[in-house]
């Protein structure tokens, strides 16, 4: 291949260094910045996560403060903005209106292409932090014809996400605890993780010193696949189709180990973890504390049961053990979603919300790294070889 190496999928490819994210997938470690996620979990909020992989270090009380004051500052969408999502069909894809309206927002904000200046970057990263809770949140009200609801900032924010999305101008509105609580450890496990599909879109896009909320878009448009974040949507339509069905567990498994069938467990397996995913550790334990407190005659029990059998099938199954198959993020996220009354075509978009902190952190650190240059992959051609043009009518 003479001077490049060809390795598709990036299998052994490290496209950029970076300083934010420490994944070791035979060992089942994550470090944000050095702080193992099971740390950050139990004692931060998404906030301060969100701090710390922009800012490189935890902050102080004050820092803190003044980062959450900033961030609330920030949180109105330009009034156009939603001119923009009424131009969107009603049963359009929550998925398909976040890229557009993220996409958007370059045509609002012109400074933000002053991607060389270190502060207007870290303006732009504030205001797509602040934004995404709103423009997630919308993208579900439109389709459903709620009415929009403006932010509150003296909520914090996965509790204004909860009022964003649950709450209606005619009642109070209190978002349940347990749930903010539940929201927040989802979104700090999903906050980064390094050179995922996405994020590398995002820096691709970004190399070519694009704006940065049209590299933000291009990212989401990517989390979008089922292989990727849109995973947690698929694991929920296969649960429905298991529980449709009738057929034993087995016959879904089986049908996953055989190889002259595409079907695949969604929700099993990944691409750098070959070992237990550690997130997945944490939100397991979240997703049995929400399930064991539902009541017996929520309408999804007998689907959460299944998910609960279906874990327990594979992780005792050969086949996912000798390929160390195990349940992913994805998994357990799309059970509790259900359970907290987000619909199933909200799930991606609750990926990229948190995620949101983990692209533009990386495209920071990209924009700032004095070597970073224009992303550009090579190929192996196995085209034809040259030849002439013969006109059509000798053809
Ligand atoms: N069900 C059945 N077999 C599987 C599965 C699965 N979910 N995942 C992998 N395998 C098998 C695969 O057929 C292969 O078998 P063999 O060695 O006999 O050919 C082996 O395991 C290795 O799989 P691979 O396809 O080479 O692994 P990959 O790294 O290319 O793919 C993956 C990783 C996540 C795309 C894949 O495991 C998958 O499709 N999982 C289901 C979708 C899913 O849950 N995605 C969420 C990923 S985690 C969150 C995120 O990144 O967004």
């Amino acid at each position: 291949l003479g001077y490049f190496t060809y390795d598709p999928g990036f299998m052994s490819t490290a496209s950029c260094s970076s300083e934010i994210t420490y994944l070791d997938g035979d060992a089942g470690t994550l470090l944000y910045r050095g702080y193992p996620i099971e740390q950050l979990a139990e004692h931060s909020s998404f906030l301060e996560v969100c701090y710390l992989l922009l800012n490189k270090t935890l902050p102080t009380k004050q820092e803190l403060a003044d980062f959450e004051y900033m961030i609330s500052r920030h949180t109105m969408l330009h009034d156009q903005v939603q001119y923009f999502f009424r131009g969107f069909r009603r049963d359009a894809h929550p998925m398909a209106t976040v890229v557009g309206v993220v996409g958007a927002l370059s045509a609002f904000y012109h400074d933000d292409m002053n991607i060389h200046d270190p502060e207007q970057r870290k303006r732009s990263a504030h205001r797509l932090i602040a934004k995404m809770p709103t423009i997630a949140a919308w993208s579900y009200r439109y389709s459903v014809g709620l009415p929009f609801v403006y932010p509150r900032n003296d909520l914090s924010y996965a509790e204004d996400f909860l009022h964003l999305m649950f709450s209606v101008p005619t009642e109070p509105y209190t978002p349940d605890p347990l749930h903010v609580k539940a929201l927040e450890v989802i979104m700090i496990l999903h906050a980064d993780h390094e050179q995922n599909a996405s994020t590398s879109t995002v820096r691709l896009a970004g190399s070519s010193e694009a704006n940065p909320f049209a590299a933000v878009a291009a990212g989401i448009a990517s989390l979008w696949g089922p292989a990727h974040g849109g995973a947690n949507e698929a694991v929920i339509n296969m649960l429905r189709d298991i529980e449709k069905s009738g057929l034993p567990l087995s016959h879904w498994v089986d049908r996953a180990k055989d190889k002259n069938d595409r079907f695949r467990l969604m929700g099993f397996g990944h691409r750098v973890y070959k070992n237990y995913d550690p997130r997945a550790k944490i939100i397991r334990e979240l997703a049995n504390d929400i399930l064991d407190r539902l009541p017996a005659n929520d309408p999804n029990q007998k689907l959460f049961a299944i998910a609960r059998e279906l874990e327990q099938v594979a992780l005792n199954d050969e086949y996912f053990k000798a390929r160390n198959l195990y349940p992913n993020v994805d998994f357990y996220s799309g059970v509790i979603f259900l359970s907290m009354g987000i619909p199933v075509s909200m799930f991606t978009v609750m990926f990229a919300l948190a995620r949101t902190i983990g692209w533009i952190s990386q495209w920071d650190e990209m924009m700032g790294d004095e070597e970073s240059r224009i992303g550009r992959p090579r190929q192996l051609y196995m085209g034809a070889e040259s030849r002439d043009y013969v006109p059509v009518n000798e053809r």
